[in-house]
């Protein structure tokens, strides 16, 4: 099946490359076409380099890049069995590129969007077949990350989801259903893992070095503050906004001040070179004075804020338990399964700890998961 890719900035040209990878035609159109000559040009580098690194023969490389075409004009997308949509995060261009898509295209071909916080029920909204319309959601960078959320919309036909599932795992990634609601799994059920860390930071129970130190004593790869600082500020802090405005204010996705004052100084984090973290100095380490007692209260309060935003998410059947514990493991390198974890540490224990925060701060943010209270 060809498959054509629209917009080829970051995600589109790393998704272009996993499809070809595949042994799929990939089409590839942005509406710069210096963009798309770009993407084309870092993807044969970067096949080179595999090559060179010996994961692929330089035969092998050659025919991946000479399976990805570049055109210049969205009919030329006319026979692609399937679009995935990789355009500047607006809904109002992407509901009319949808739109435009549907007139070149056949009346089987999916198309998908790999938008991180609309609505796939809005853009499919927007189409005359919205049956084949659904959210393929990959995760930075898209050819090392395993993990893909496949989000059907309301009004999509079951038919076109499990094709859409068997292409993904084809793809050799790991795939995973969810309900089309804000933030989808990961976005969602990550969002503790920023807010209460900027929260004990705010409070100025610890410093962010300190927090991070006891994130990463437990099994984290990277403290909170450290990847904030690699996803960049602007786009960590409109992730969390989108998802607080479309759940109608829901307090414990409430955006950070500090995290808001970051992106406007232009702090956005390594890309900028100044964020939590100076990068212009070789290495930014301090000591990092941190207590036992200490350590354990971050990270206990971190790690319940997070057990309880995946048992929400299973109380609001946002996907199935296989489902929330591979995209936390797999999208987002979580040491274990959160619900598991939750398992492990007790779900008394988790609700003791949920009553305490919200007993010392009277906060809706704190209340426990309904899902809880039904046990
Ligand atoms: P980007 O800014 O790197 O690339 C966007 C590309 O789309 C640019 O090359 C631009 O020229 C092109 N474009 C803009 N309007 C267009 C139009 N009307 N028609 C054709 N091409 C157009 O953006 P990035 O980071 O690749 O994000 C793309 C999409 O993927 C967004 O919806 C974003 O929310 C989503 N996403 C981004 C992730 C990330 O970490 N960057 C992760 C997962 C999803």
């Amino acid at each position: 099946m060809k498959i054509g890719i629209i917009g080829s900035g970051a995600m589109g040209s790393g998704i272009a490359q996993v499809v070809a990878t595949a042994g799929h035609d990939v089409k590839l159109y942005d509406a710069h076409p210096d963009a798309t000559k770009r993407a084309h040009e870092n993807i044969r580098v970067t096949l080179r380099r595999l090559a060179e690194k010996g994961k692929l023969s330089l035969i092998e490389a050659g025919d991946i890049a000479n399976r990805i075409d570049m055109v210049e004009r969205l009919e030329g997308l006319g026979d692609c069995g399937l679009i995935i949509e990789a355009i500047v995060e607006d809904i109002d261009i992407k509901k009319s590129l949808f739109k435009e898509v549907e007139m070149y295209v056949t009346e089987n071909c999916i198309i998908a969007s790999n938008t991180s916080s609309f609505s796939i029920t809005a853009l499919a909204g927007a189409c005359q077949i919205p049956e084949r319309v659904l959210g393929i959601h990959f995760f930075n960078p898209a050819t090392l990350m395993p993990l893909v959320e496949v989000i059907p919309a309301l009004q999509t036909q079951a038919e076109y989801v499990e094709k859409t599932l068997d292409l993904v795992k084809n793809w050799g990634k790991i795939v995973v259903t969810t309900k089309d609601t804000p933030g989808f799994i990961v976005n969602r059920i990550a969002r503790p893992f920023y807010s209460e860390a900027l929260r004990i930071y705010d409070e100025g129970i610890a410093d962010f070095r300190a927090i991070d130190k006891a994130m990463t004593d437990k099994g984290f790869k990277m403290g909170p503050f450290t990847l904030m600082d690699l996803i960049g500020h602007d786009v960590n802090y409109s992730v969390t906004e989108s998802v607080w405005r479309n759940t109608y204010f829901e307090p414990r996705y409430k955006p950070s001040i500090t995290q808001k004052r970051l992106v406007e100084a232009g702090y956005l984090g390594r890309k900028t070179l100044r964020g939590f973290y100076d990068y212009t100095k070789m290495n930014d380490t301090q000591d990092v004075i941190l207590t036992q007692e200490k350590s354990d209260y971050i990270s206990n309060r971190i790690l319940t804020m997070l057990i309880n935003e995946a048992y929400d998410a299973l109380y609001w059947r946002i996907a199935s338990h296989a489902d929330i514990e591979t995209a936390m493991t797999k999208g987002v390198n979580y040491p274990k399964g959160l619900l598991a974890w939750g398992t492990e540490i007790g779900l008394d224990k988790i609700v003791e700890n949920m009553n305490d925060l919200y007993s010392t701060y009277r906060e809706e943010r704190y209340r426990v998961s309904p899902y809880f209270n039904r046990l």
